[in-house]
Parts: structure tokens; C-alpha cells; sequence
């Protein structure tokens, strides 16, 4: 079992969470989804790396594309969920905060769904998927949007207007998220995670600000007032970045 607290709060929750979250209905990768794909490109014959896979849902997904793939996760809990339901996927259980476990093998596609703002250090992760990704290969990662996720929704009762209530943006931050049974949520604004990628040679190809859409699914037509004025406000983004040229 990992050392690392937050890996262990990942262990504690990963019952709830297989159950609960991924797959082709889950709302963050609905808005995912188009995105990620036109990014990738055609996967057939591709090696694709899955960061922080989880239950390997999203793994399998990519295998089904075609590519071989290989899934690195700290929960050694979710991953017994991944090995168990997808045996063609390689799973490796590694804390990400070190970076990535050495392998020499490098990868036209490395994914990172709703991952990165979970770990509290990204230096040597970001490194190291530069070093492995082919010439032309590409990082595609979501993340909670730092700009508004946490930030609350407010109805103001005397005049009816609903807006989000931006405070603190800039400040590095960690938050308590409550769902699943709890994790650490590492708040950074999205100008430090640019950086970061620049630093490492990593050049920002492709921006996603998809609406936030209601967990269930439906028709446009079906949703609230209330649903239509949250889709406008984006809790998630998408980005895909390649090799810099030098
Ligand atoms: C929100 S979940 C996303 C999982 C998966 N990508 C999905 O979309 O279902 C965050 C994932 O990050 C993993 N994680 C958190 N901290 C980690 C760390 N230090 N090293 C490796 N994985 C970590 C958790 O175990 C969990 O699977």
C-alpha cells in the first residue's frame, strides 16, 4: 500500500468511485470526449499512455482505438478494478508525483483525464512526458478549470441574477473535495500550468472550454433555467500540447 496520503484517500475511495464515475455517460468525459479524440488522432498500431487511469475505463477506450496501452496509477485499489475488467491494458502502480516509472518506451499519445490538479507536485511528471513522446506525438489533459470550478454559485435573492463568485484565483491552493469520500484538490492557476509546459518544451496546440452539462443525460430542451445558466460557465478544461519545435 502507497505511502503518500493523498494515494490513500484514492485507496479508500476506489469502491465508490469504479461504481460511480467513468464511462461513455460520465458528464466530465461527455465534454471530454470530442476533444480528446480529434487530438489524438488515428491510434491504430499507436502506443498511448493513460496517467492517473483509475478503474481503466478510459484505457480500455483507447485500446479499443486500436493503440497498444498502458495505464499508470498510485491506487493499487482501483487498479485491481482495471487489471480485473481489462486484462489487455498493462497496468503499472506508481505515485506520479515522483514522475514517471522508468521504462525507456515512448508513446504517440499520452492522456491525462481529471488527473493533474490531484497531484500536489507536476515538475518531474511533466518532464518525463516530454521526454517520452514520439516526434509529432501529443499530451492531451483535463483538468477541473481553476477559473471557476470552486469558485461559488451565488443567486442573488433580491435581483435574481446568478453569477460565480471568483475569489483567490491566484493563490496556490489545497481544497477538500468531499465527493467520493474525499481527496485533495491542488488549486493552480491556469497561466502556472502553461508555464510549466513551456518549461518542459511543451507547446499548447488546443484549448477546450466545453459547457458544464448536467450529470444526467437529455435533451438540451429538457434542462432547467438553472442547468442552461451553469452550462455557460465552464468547470472543466481540456488541453492538448506537442513537442515545441526547437
Ligand atoms: C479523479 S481520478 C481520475 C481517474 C481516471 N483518469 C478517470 O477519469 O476515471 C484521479 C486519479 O488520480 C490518481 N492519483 C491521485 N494521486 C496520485 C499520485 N500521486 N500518483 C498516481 N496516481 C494518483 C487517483 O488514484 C485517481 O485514479
Amino acid at each position: 500500500m502507497s505511502t503518500n496520503p493523498d494515494i490513500r484517500l484514492w485507496d479508500q475511495a476506489a469502491e465508490r468511485y469504479a461504481q460511480q464515475s467513468g464511462g461513455a455517460d460520465d458528464s466530465f468525459y461527455r465534454r471530454l470526449s470530442p476533444f480528446l479524440w480529434s487530438s489524438l488522432g488515428e491510434l491504430n498500431g499507436r502506443r498511448v499512455l493513460d496517467l492517473g487511469c483509475g478503474h481503466g475505463w478510459l484505457a480500455e477506450r483507447l485500446r479499443l482505438a486500436g493503440a497498444t496501452v498502458a495505464g499508470v496509477d498510485g491506487s493499487e485499489a482501483l487498479l485491481r478494478h482495471a487489471s480485473t475488467a481489462y486484462p489487455d491494458v498493462q497496468f503499472t502502480a506508481h505515485d506520479l508525483t515522483e514522475g514517471l516509472p522508468p521504462s525507456g518506451v515512448r508513446f504517440h499519445g499520452v492522456v491525462a483525464h481529471m488527473v493533474l490538479m490531484d497531484l500536489p507536485e507536476l515538475a518531474p511528471l511533466i518532464a518525463d512526458v516530454r521526454a517520452c513522446l514520439e516526434p509529432g506525438g501529443v499530451f492531451v489533459f483535463s483538468i477541473l478549470h481553476p477559473s471557476f470550478f470552486a469558485q461559488a454559485p451565488v443567486e442573488d435573492a433580491a435581483t435574481g441574477e446568478r453569477y460565480r463568485k471568483v475569489t483567490g484565483y491566484l493563490n496556490h491552493e489545497r481544497r477538500w473535495i468531499t465527493t467520493f469520500g474525499g481527496h485533495h484538490h491542488y488549486h493552480r492557476p491556469l497561466s502556472w500550468y502553461v508555464d510549466l509546459l513551456a518549461r518542459n518544451g511543451l507547446a499548447v496546440t488546443g484549448l477546450h472550454e466545453p459547457p458544464t452539462l448536467p450529470p444526467h443525460l437529455g435533451a438540451e430542451a429538457e434542462r432547467t433555467d438553472y442547468e442552461r445558466w451553469f452550462a455557460g460557465i465552464p468547470t472543466m478544461l481540456a488541453v492538448a500540447c506537442r513537442p515545441a519545435a526547437t
